[in-house]
């Protein structure tokens, strides 16, 4: 059995790292896996503009430790009203890397995104002219549409439109979480990437509610049957080049998630790197990670690939109970309490 294992620097392309005591308690952790990290713009108020996303990736970079080789990329929060003019400067000027779609209200802090996607086509066109990627909440956001289908019909209804409209759009489906979802990247072409939590690797929708309701394991989009968990599986162990590491790590202090309404989201910063791994060896694939965790992700974005390496050793890690943010504020991690297989270093 495999004891150490030695892969390029991985990059996180999908993370919420908020803003404040939480921010500064949080980055450490990513910045101890992660080269880069994609990081999400839904904060309240959300960054909309160059200047506002400057100002947070000054403050995130301020909560970087010392010494600790990290870059945050930032992405733009479209709304019916960004301008493509602010968003093409800021993606020339190297301050945004991305742009996140957030069908409105369709998850945590998403109530100032796009109520239709025809109000943004100038902004889209611009982004596939310029060859900014666009990253995708993939669900519908219509209150009679079931919450485990919202996936797969955002896929047909907008996904599907979207792509064969403006076929240069680099598009993110990102979080994804049903067969459909994994099919629809199989069968697209170069300008269709996706991006696959360590959650969503771990845990179907029978586990929210195992003996009791969990709330820990509540985020959106919700865990799903058995059968799409597998076939996400088989997807991210594929080896396929368009498939990569996004944790969707996004922190919530305990009080907000464990409520009569219960806030969406799953925090797997502090060991993101070690749940993957464990995944990738349960599938024997562990010869596969660095595409997924490494490679991959870089090829898609046109950017280079980390030069340092990390070590993975056949370690137990007990993943910690909870983090403290300040006297009042306490966040639980993903398989708190638990002990995994690998530990990296
Ligand atoms: C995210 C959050 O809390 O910001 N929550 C989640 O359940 N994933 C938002 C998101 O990515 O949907
Ligand atoms: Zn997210």
């Amino acid at each position: 059995m495999t004891g150490s294992l030695t892969i390029r620097r991985p990059d996180d392309w999908h993370l919420h790292v908020r803003d404040g005591a939480i921010l500064d308690a949080v980055v450490p952790h990513t910045a101890r896996q992660f080269a880069r990290a994609i990081i999400m713009p839904n904060l309240v108020p959300p960054a909309t503009t160059t200047e506002l996303i400057t100002a947070y990736r000054d403050r995130i970079v301020a909560a970087i430790p010392a010494g600790a080789d990290f870059t945050p990329l930032m992405t733009a929060y479209l709304t019916d009203k960004t301008d493509p003019d602010d968003l093409a400067a800021g993606h020339e000027a190297g301050v945004i890397t991305a742009a996140k779609l957030y069908p409105a209200g369709a998850t945590t802090n998403s109530d100032s995104g796009v109520t239709d996607i025809a109000a943004i086509m100038p902004v889209l066109r611009r982004m596939a002219e310029i060859g900014m990627p666009l990253l995708v909440h993939g669900e519908v956001t219509d209150a009679e549409i079931d919450i485990f289908d919202r996936e797969a019909v955002f896929i047909e209804r907008t996904l599907k439109p979207l792509m064969d409209r403006l076929p240069d759009l680099k598009i993110v489906l990102e979080h994804i979480t049903t067969a459909e979802a994994a099919e629809t990247v199989r069968q697209g072409g170069e300008t269709l990437a996706a991006t696959i939590t360590p959650h969503h690797l771990m845990i179907n929708r029978t586990d929210i509610f195992r003996g009791g309701i969990r709330p820990h394991l509540y985020c959106l989009p919700i865990a799903k049957r058995e059968i799409h968990r597998l076939a996400i599986r088989a997807l991210a162990t594929s080896g396929h080049p368009r498939v990569f590491l996004g944790t969707d790590s996004a922190p919530h202090p305990i009080g907000a998630k464990e409520s009569s309404c219960g806030c969406a989201g799953i925090f797997s910063a502090p060991t993101a790197v070690e749940l993957y791994a464990q995944v990738f060896e349960e599938d024997n694939a562990l010869d596969r990670l660095e595409s997924f965790a490494s490679l991959n992700g870089p090829a898609f974005y046109g950017l280079p690939v980390n030069q340092a390496t990390v070590t993975l050793y056949r370690e137990e890690t007990v993943v910690p109970d909870e983090i403290s943010i300040d006297e009042a504020t306490r966040i639980r991690p993903f398989r708190s309490g638990e002990t995994l297989a690998w530990r990296l270093r």
